[in-house]
């Protein structure tokens, strides 16, 4: 275990070696300004004191010229001789603008294992996985046997798109053909793809704060500008949407706070698509787990379909490691995905598919998810549980209806004190996430002013849950008297 001053020089480090390699791929050239200490704090999650403390380094290095009063900019004379101190040249990637932008974006920390009981939102219990059912079913397709091995349909095989109509209506009461469904590896590349075929670099897209990174960061990948917009208890605030090509919505458990979008947001979102002539991406990340409120419909179920492309994924039923997602778009839209998914990577992989569509066809899929749900819903009750009863009138929870994690505002603990919290906690063995990365950097003054955490619970036994909820309470505690 690390303690604090390990942590923070470890977090340096890596965010040295990100901004050498930024420096050698051309991402920050000679005289340009490094983003503020401020800026980088916050998309790396770390105080501004190991931001600085990295710039000294890197100015000791000779990458970075740190005049007093004036911003860090890049050292001049850098890409051809290297730094002051360095013994190899450089490299220098000429990369494109898309390049360019995905380089400039934080990578999430390497994997570090080891914490007792991780909180990390996610990851699902691999007890929970139907280990049986899919063995026989990707058995049942390898004996199949084909004639020949040979590439299949970018959209998907047409067997599983027609089993999905089927689940998504029943399910998720969206009508639709298979023709209009392409399968995709992980909403990931749904979103990807999405925003590819629909936004060009300079266009705007709403996208809700606080708001799931990963698809934020593909917009900007793209050179799209975000325009976040608050939500509340009812979802997105619809009141006054700016002008946009695209909105990226979670309407049935908003990430993260949880909240559903009220049909009359629905409704206004869907008139404001229509006049505007924009697009809305529903990520229907985990529309499966509902549970003491009625299922809400999908939004693109409202709107017949002209507007809204919906992303589907297993990750959150079945695994995410399968990688299996899918769309369902405008028939003519979902001709142009299937031939971005060709370019991309020919077709989703054969054999799951054939072996999800088996599960789907004779009904273990359904078993399976209600059977996830009656799983997940008693992890929860111990995780609330647990928290009133550390916590009592301190903690607040929100989005504990739907999906796998709750999120927990911590009143007592001011958000100045995050960072100390998350490294205590990590020493103390617990795996925690705080909601304040989730904000936009720009929209500072919409970032709640205490702690609040991600809490994510498909991955625990109620027994870990109890006990990492009494660790978390410990760790406050003693923060608090320090
Ligand atoms: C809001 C949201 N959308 C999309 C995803 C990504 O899912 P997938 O594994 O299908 O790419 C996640 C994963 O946690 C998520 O939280």
């Amino acid at each position: 275990m690390v303690d604090q001053l390990g942590h923070e020089r470890l977090v340096a480090r890596r965010i040295c070696e990100a901004i050498k390699e930024q420096i050698r791929q051309g991402v920050f050239g000679a005289g340009d300004r490094l983003p503020s200490t401020r800026g980088l704090a916050s998309e790396w999650g770390v105080s501004r004191t190991t931001v600085t403390a990295a710039y000294g380094q890197l100015a000791a290095e000779g990458y970075l010229d740190t005049r007093q009063g004036a911003r860090t900019t890049v050292a001049h004379g850098l890409a051809a001789s290297g730094p002051v101190s360095g013994q190899a040249k450089p490299e220098v990637i000429r990369l494109s603008a898309y390049g360019r932008r995905l380089a400039h974006l934080p990578r999430p920390l390497p994997w570090k294992g080891g914490p007792v009981v991780d909180f990390r939102y996610g990851d699902l219990s691999t007890s929970d996985f139907p280990t049986l059912s899919w063995k026989r079913a990707i058995g049942r397709a390898i004996l199949r046997r084909p004639a020949r091995l040979q590439y299949g349909d970018p959209a998907g095989s047409v067997e599983l798109r027609t089993a999905l109509a089927g689940y998504l209506w029943r399910a998720r009461g969206l009508r639709c053909e298979p023709n209009q469904i392409v399968i995709v590896n992980g909403s990931q590349q749904g979103l990807d793809l999405s925003a590819r075929l629909l936004l060009d670099p300079g266009d705007r897209i709403i996208v809700e704060n606080p708001t799931y990174p990963a698809a934020r960061q593909s917009f900007i990948a793209l050179g799209a500008v975000p325009v976040p917009v608050d939500v509340d208890g009812d979802g997105l605030r619809t009141d006054e949407l700016p002008d946009a090509r695209l909105a990226y919505v979670t309407p049935s458990h908003q990430f993260p706070l949880g909240s559903v979008m009220s049909a009359a947001r629905r409704r206004q979102l869907i008139s404001w698509a229509h006049h505007a002539d924009a697009y809305i991406i529903e990520d229907d990340y985990d529309g499966e787990y509902r549970y003491d409120v009625a299922p809400v419909p999908a939004l693109r179920a409202l709107d017949g379909g002209e507007r809204v492309v919906y992303v589907g994924t297993v990750s959150k039923t079945l695994s995410p490691t399968l990688r299996i997602g899918y769309l369902v778009a405008p028939t003519a839209l979902a001709q142009t995905l299937a031939q971005a998914k060709r370019l991309a990577d020919r077709h989703a992989p054969s054999l799951e598919q054939d072996a999800l569509t088996d599960l789907i066809e004779n009904g273990a899929y359904e078993r399976h998810v209600r059977n996830a749900r009656r799983k997940n819903r008693g992890r929860r009750a111990a995780l609330l549980g647990a928290l009133g009863g550390a916590f009592g009138d301190d903690v607040s929870i929100a989005g504990a209806d739907a999906g796998l994690h709750v999120v927990a505002w911590l009143h007592r603990l001011p958000r100045s004190r995050e960072q100390e919290l998350l490294v205590q906690a990590a020493d103390a063995g617990l795996g925690i996430y705080s909601v304040s990365d989730l904000y936009h950097q720009d929209a500072e003054e919409h970032r709640p002013d205490v702690v609040g955490l991600v809490i994510g619970y498909a991955s625990l036994s109620e027994r870990e849950i109890g006990q990492g909820v009494r660790r978390l309470a410990q760790v406050v505690s003693a923060l608090r008297a320090a």
